[in-house]
């Protein structure tokens, strides 16, 4: 038995809707095919978007969405993407498969895609192969509301109101693709560019810099120390990665032993965020720059059969859990984190859902993202639990982890994750002061290594949670063994 108590007089801070956040990038079937299939595709669409794509993330709650990349970002134009189709550059996406980019997905129909999922637009802006001039201009083009040449763009091509954005990066993994820099030399850089990332009228943006690689602490504190002013958050990007890069293992053939493997590396999560915090705590006391985790999830081999360049990966129990481990860790560090972007939406890594012509699929990890929702803009409450180790030495995890938070509504939501991919677990939950008057959730449970496929998409699907007792405003719950649980308390 595990014993949580949660103190609901406790409000840490607001749990930002954005840290629910997913990233798109134009990669293998992410975009073409996962979510736009273009005005002419018999598949069910409202201007070109996927009709099923758009409810399933509707109804997830997907509060916002980056684009459109990646590596991807540093190599596009987005003058390329705008006006009439048949008159767009086809460029040549060297990242990615070396596929030809056609560019009929672009700056107008990424703004219409969030429109239709109703979510906020976080652009990640081109350094890497982009002048501060095409930045700047694209800022003008999508948030100027006057008379200036790149408005009357927009307008021409059928946009006269400027679009409302607020979350912009200024380039991506510049330590990397996006152009292999030192951090004093990309620090500089950052403030060039972002000085020219002007606010419009009333739009003001909020602007992030390119952050660091995992556990790469080098470059948070030279950012940190040479352009924290001019920023507004910081990215990061960290990768459950399996087996080492070259042979990462199957997303769906693994091992006990992988199974604890995968979880312990992301657990590292934890020690990462942590550092990081602790060197802009440094810099930054006051907690003005937010710590945007905007690419993390599950890397796997590709499906056998796949294009290696497409990043396409089955999803199981096993990245359910890397999500509630992962959301669970950012609730709780809210108080610095304040975006995270899994990678990718649709067909690339740990995705949302797949789609496969016609058909559409959702993930275990859809699930976990639906079913921890009502941590969006909820206060974060002070808890603690006891926690057991349990897999092999050398990679001992806990057993279960949580997250407590209080709702408008004076509800208190409750996130549990059984890492035990062979044991159940039972948790009791006592709240300071107060008692429990009625409980009500839903699970995610099914054996470690099940998933969703075209044929049978419901093997792994959100159910109502009943294996709970209620005893004088003490709840007791049984976590079956590799299950999310999410609950909701009403308190007397
Ligand atoms: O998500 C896939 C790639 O991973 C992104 O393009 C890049 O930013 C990261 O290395």
């Amino acid at each position: 038995m595990h014993y949580l108590f949660i103190e609901p007089a406790q409000k840490k801070n607001k749990i930002e809707k954005e840290i629910y956040g997913n990233f798109s990038e134009h990669l293998g079937r992410c975009i073409y095919g996962g979510v736009f299939v273009g005005e002419g595709s018999d598949i069910p669409n409202e201007n070109g978007m996927r009709k099923d794509a758009v409810e399933a993330l509707r109804e997830m709650k997907l509060p916002v969405l980056r684009w459109p990349g990646g590596c991807f970002a540093d190599e596009y134009h987005w003058r390329d993407g705008i006006g009439e189709k048949s008159g767009r550059k086809k460029m040549i996406n060297t990242h990615w498969g070396g596929v030809t980019e056609d560019n009929s997905f672009g700056t107008h129909e990424f703004f219409e895609l969030c429109r239709q999922i109703g979510c906020e637009p976080y652009v990640n802006g081109n350094v890497g192969s982009g002048s501060v001039q095409e930045m700047s201009e694209w800022i003008e083009y999508m948030t100027f509301n006057g008379v200036s040449p790149m408005a009357e763009l927009r307008e021409k091509n059928g946009r006269k109101d400027p679009w409302d954005l607020k979350y912009f990066c200024v380039g991506n993994e510049n330590w990397g693709c996006g152009g292999n820099m030192r951090p004093e030399f990309y620090a500089d850089q950052y403030r060039r560019y972002a000085t020219f990332c002007r606010n419009y009228g009333g739009n003001k943006l909020f602007k992030i810099a390119c952050g660091p690689n995992a556990a790469d602490y080098e470059w948070t504190e030279v950012l940190m120390r040479e352009a924290k002013n001019y920023m507004n958050g910081l990215s990061l990007h960290y990768y459950t990665v399996t087996g080492d890069w070259q042979n990462k293992g199957s997303a769906t053939e693994f091992t006990l032993d992988d199974w604890y493997t995968t979880l312990y590396k992301t657990l590292a999560m934890e020690t990462i965020i942590s550092t990081h915090e602790g060197i802009m705590n440094r810099y930054d006391p006051e907690k003005k720059v937010a710590l945007v985790v905007d690419e993390w999830g599950t890397w796997f081999d590709v499906e056998p059969g796949t294009n290696p360049g497409f990043l396409y990966q089955q999803n199981t129990m096993r990245d359910a859990l890397v999500a509630g481990i992962n959301l669970n860790i950012f609730n709780e560090h809210s108080g610095r984190v304040k975006m995270a972007n899994i990678a990718q939406l649709a067909n690339v890594l740990q995705s949302v859902i797949l789609t496969e012509g016609d058909r559409l699929v959702k993930t275990p990890t859809y699930y976990v993202f639906k079913m921890f929702a009502r941590h969006q803009g909820a206060e974060l409450l002070a808890s603690v639990m006891d926690q057991c180790e349990i897999g092999p030495d050398g990679q001992k995890i806990p057993d279960v982890t949580h997250s407590a938070s209080m709702g408008e509504d004076g509800k208190v939501f409750v996130t549990l994750n059984n890492l035990s991919p062979v044991e159940d677990n039972e948790v009791q939950i006592a709240l300071g002061g107060k008692k429990i008057a009625e409980a009500e959730g839903t699970v995610l449970a099914a054996d470690y290594n099940a998933y969703n496929t075209f044929d049978e998409p419901d093997c792994v699907k959100e159910a109502e949670f009943k294996a709970y007792t209620l005893n004088d405003g003490v709840l007791t719950v049984k976590l079956p063994k590799a299950s999310v649980l999410a609950l909701t308390l009403t308190l007397a």
